[in-house]
């Protein structure tokens, strides 16, 4: 089993083979993934809304990522790890960034970092890839910026800011960035940002076009029926399969009939003959 590296994401690119990434928090859902042949794990800051039930990232620190990456990192065998940075734990100086992506690294174990921004995060990309840190930059939506953007909204409709798209991608190309993530950006856009860089593209929300894609994984599998966007495609309703289990775990017990025989331990005869004896 060959572990996936960035250089694997680059062959695939250059042969024309999509790249697979969902994200994981936690050593249960890593294995499923990873043995399923997924060839990248996103620990991503998502975790926020989906494990810690904030309503956006924004609450999510340092450590939280360091945390569940390790969890991730701890059992995956083969697929890619990469492990998401948080709000203001890359923003605020170059040096700051640097330590902190370092930490993802020696901490938590991950093979690469995410960061989410544009011109202004060229610097301090380049900073992290000199400094030997495999750097995945997050272009179009970026979910951190929320309250800045005024809401979740899809990028790269107008001629202007599909060509600005497109100059980031250039310039975090060669900053050194070894991939790019490309969120919420309308298809064309999306597919011309692919065909102007030669590192991969991973898309969510962007259309077919890119080299990859990447969902998370409670969204694919169907585990909130209350949040279904156009980008999502739901693989499974594991929500009713859930709840469908837990209903009937309800029932049996207060039926009485778990737990039955067969989930039960009995007093070894022998060892009551030789007490009673005694
Ligand atoms: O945090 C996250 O899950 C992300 C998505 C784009 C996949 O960044």
């Amino acid at each position: 089993m060959n572990k996936v590296t960035t250089a694997t994401f680059q062959a695939m690119k250059n042969k024309g083979e999509r790249i697979t990434m969902l994200t994981a928090y936690d050593s249960t859902f890593a294995k499923i993934l990873d043995n399923a042949g997924v060839e990248a794990l996103l620990v991503g800051d998502s975790l926020g809304m989906v494990v810690q039930g904030h309503t956006n990232t924004i609450p999510v620190t340092i450590e939280d990522i360091i945390y569940h990456t390790r969890c991730v990192t701890r059992v995956t065998r083969r697929a890619h790890v990469m492990a998401d940075m948080p709000f203001m734990s890359y923003q605020a100086s170059i040096d700051q960034a640097l330590i902190n992506a370092g930490r993802c690294l020696k901490e938590g174990g991950a093979e690469s970092i995410k960061v989410e921004g544009g011109e202004e995060l060229v610097e301090t990309v380049a900073a992290m890839t000199s400094a030997g840190i495999p750097v995945c930059a997050h272009i179009g939506l970026k979910p951190q910026t929320v309250h800045q953007m005024g809401g979740y909204k899809i990028q790269g409709k107008t001629l202007f800011s599909s060509e600005q798209l497109i100059a980031e991608a250039r310039m975090f190309e060669e900053a050194g960035a070894f991939s790019l993530l490309l969120e919420g950006i309308v298809a064309e856009t999306a597919l011309e940002i692919t065909r102007s860089v030669d590192i991969p593209t991973i898309g969510i929300g962007s259309g077919v076009g890119c080299d990859g894609q990447v969902l998370v994984v409670y969204d694919m599998l169907g585990l909130n029926n209350d949040f279904a966007p156009k980008f999502v495609k739901k693989y499974a309703c594991l929500q009713d399969v859930i709840t469908g289990a837990v209903g009937k775990y309800i029932s049996e017990v207060k039926e009485a009939e778990f737990p039955g025989e067969e989930h039960s331990f009995h007093r070894d005869l022998q060892i009551v003959r030789k007490t009673s004896k005694l």
